[in-house]
C-alpha cells in the first residue's frame, strides 16, 4: 500500500525518544519537497523539551497533543524570499512529506495548524522566541503510536473529478 494511503493523523504517542537517524529522515523529506522558483523558505525548530511542548499544547485545542509527545516540529517561512506568497504552499508540501516519511519510519504524526491564524502566531511567538525573518507555519506531534495507527477506510470519491477530453 502507498505511504499516501496508510498516512493518518496519530494524536496518542509512547514517550520513547525517537532515533535520531529517524529525525533526520524526516527532514531530508521535507526538504525535498517542491516549492515556487525553487526558493525553499523552510526552517525548522526541534522540540524536544517536555516542559517546552507542553507549553506549546496550549497555543490551540488541537495542539493538545503535543503534551506528551516525544518529539515536536514547529515548521516556519522565511520572509526574504523570491515568492512570500507562494510559501505556505511550500511548507505545506513540506509538512506533508514529513507525515509521509513519519508513516514510512513507522511513527505517528499529526499536523497542527498554526498560520494564518493570528492568535496562535502570537502564542507561538510568546512561548518560543522568533526572529522577525521568520514566520510559524505549523506544529506537527510526532512519536510512535499508542493508539490505532492502522490505515483509514478510502475517501476516493469519483464525483470530485471531472475529465476533460
Ligand atoms: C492545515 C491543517 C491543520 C490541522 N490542524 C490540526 C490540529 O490543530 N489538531 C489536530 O489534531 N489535527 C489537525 N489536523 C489534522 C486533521 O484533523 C486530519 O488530517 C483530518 O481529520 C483527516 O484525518 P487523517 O489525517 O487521519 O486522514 C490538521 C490538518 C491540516 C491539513
Amino acid at each position: 500500500m502507498s505511504l499516501c494511503l496508510k498516512r493518518r493523523s496519530v494524536r496518542n504517542f509512547h514517550t520513547t525518544a525517537i532515533e535520531d537517524t529517524k529525525i533526520e529522515a524526516l527532514f531530508k523529506s521535507a526538504m525535498q519537497a517542491p516549492s515556487a522558483r525553487n526558493q525553499q523558505p523552510w526552517e525548522f525548530y526541534v522540540i524536544k523539551n517536555p516542559t517546552l511542548l507542553k507549553k506549546l499544547a496550549t497555543v490551540s485545542n488541537g495542539a493538545r497533543h503535543l503534551d506528551g509527545a516525544p518529539l515536536g516540529i514547529l515548521a516556519l517561512m522565511r520572509k526574504a524570499v523570491p515568492a512570500p506568497d507562494m510559501c505556505s504552499q511550500d511548507l505545506s508540501a513540506a509538512t506533508q512529506n514529513i507525515l509521509l516519511e513519519a508513516t514510512n519510519q513507522a511513527l505517528g504524526a499529526v499536523w497542527i495548524g498554526v498560520y494564518p491564524k493570528a492568535d496562535r502566531l502570537k502564542k507561538v511567538a510568546e512561548i518560543i522566541d522568533i526572529p522577525e525573518s521568520l514566520t510559524p507555519f505549523c506544529l506537527i506531534a510526532l512519536g510512535y503510536p499508542a493508539t490505532d495507527a492502522s490505515p483509514k477506510p478510502l475517501r476516493y470519491d469519483i464525483s470530485r473529478i471531472k475529465v476533460f477530453e
